[in-house]
């Protein structure tokens, strides 16, 4: 297959697209991986989960990571695994510290496993649990602290669960470790009205860019940043032409120093 005339310098893939799969994905997925460098990102590892972390998931993604050896493998601060039956959204924790300390040992059993640190997603939630006694920014601080894993902040869905339940998405952002931020996710949400859905359907927001704008200073340098846009997918030039919007705020935002950002998207 012919390397594909674009300037994207990494691309995303969903670990369990092509977790104990062989065919057409993953011939497209080695003849991508020659090219450029990738992350493995995962919605089904249930890190929130009572239950132990399926070994034979793990297994099957210790198989990809050996296979394509990803810059990255990520996950999602939430469960959706239980008792051998699996559900197809990113269900929210409640944070509190039994909550912590489970997620704390699935995240070890994880690294040493795998034998890697993983990053942690934020998730974008529409519902919270009365039993919790900390915020989502807290936990994951602690997370970081007591298993040295790295963060994936997604500033969308910082965004959508600040107005969702009415905090202030710079708070949040401060309180996530700057150096554990591994790398930065950017997506469009959908507002129905009485609550923001994080559909990943439309154009980042300008409220999102306003937020990266504000933080560029705090993220570390070079960090990857990326589109994520799964739904009513543009052509493929409307799809760069965002990644550039990324490339010229972050090039303003560092004034004379000259830095290259790293993008990408699935
Ligand atoms: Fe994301």
């Amino acid at each position: 297959m012919e390397k594909p005339n674009t300037d994207i310098d990494w691309f995303e893939v969903i670990s369990e697209n092509y977790m104990n799969t062989e065919g057409r994905p993953m011939s497209v997925l080695e003849s991508i991986r020659k090219d450029y460098p990738i992350t493995c990102h995962g919605v089904g590892m249930s890190l929130g989960s009572s239950n132990d972390i399926d070994p034979n998931y793990l297994k099957d993604l210790k198989l990809l990571i050996d296979r394509v050896d990803p810059f990255l493998v990520s996950d999602h601060l939430a469960w959706n695994h239980f008792n051998g039956i699996r559900l197809h959204e990113l269900i929210p924790v409640p944070y509190h510290e039994e909550c912590l300390e489970v997620i704390t040992n699935h995240i070890d059993h994880v690294q040493n496993e795998l034998k890697r640190q993983i990053a942690i997603e934020n998730i974008s939630a529409y519902f919270n649990y009365k039993s919790s006694t900390m915020k989502e920014c807290e936990f994951l601080n602690l997370l970081t602290q007591k298993t040295g894993c790295l963060i994936l902040l997604d500033i969308n869905n910082v965004y959508v669960n600040a107005k969702n339940f009415q905090f202030n998405p710079v708070d949040f952002i401060k309180t996530i470790p700057k150096k554990s931020i591994a790398q930065i996710h950017l997506a469009g949400f959908t507002d129905m009205g009485n609550f923001l859905f994080d559909t990943h359907a439309e154009p980042v927001h300008p409220e999102v860019w306003n937020l990266l704008e504000t933080f560029l200073d705090y993220i570390p340098e070079n960090v990857p940043i990326m589109i994520e846009w799964d739904e009513n997918v543009p052509e493929f030039q409307q799809l760069e032409d965002e990644l550039n919007k990324v490339r010229k705020i972050v090039k303003k935002g560092i004034k004379n120093e000259v830095r290259e950002p790293s993008e990408l998207i699935y």
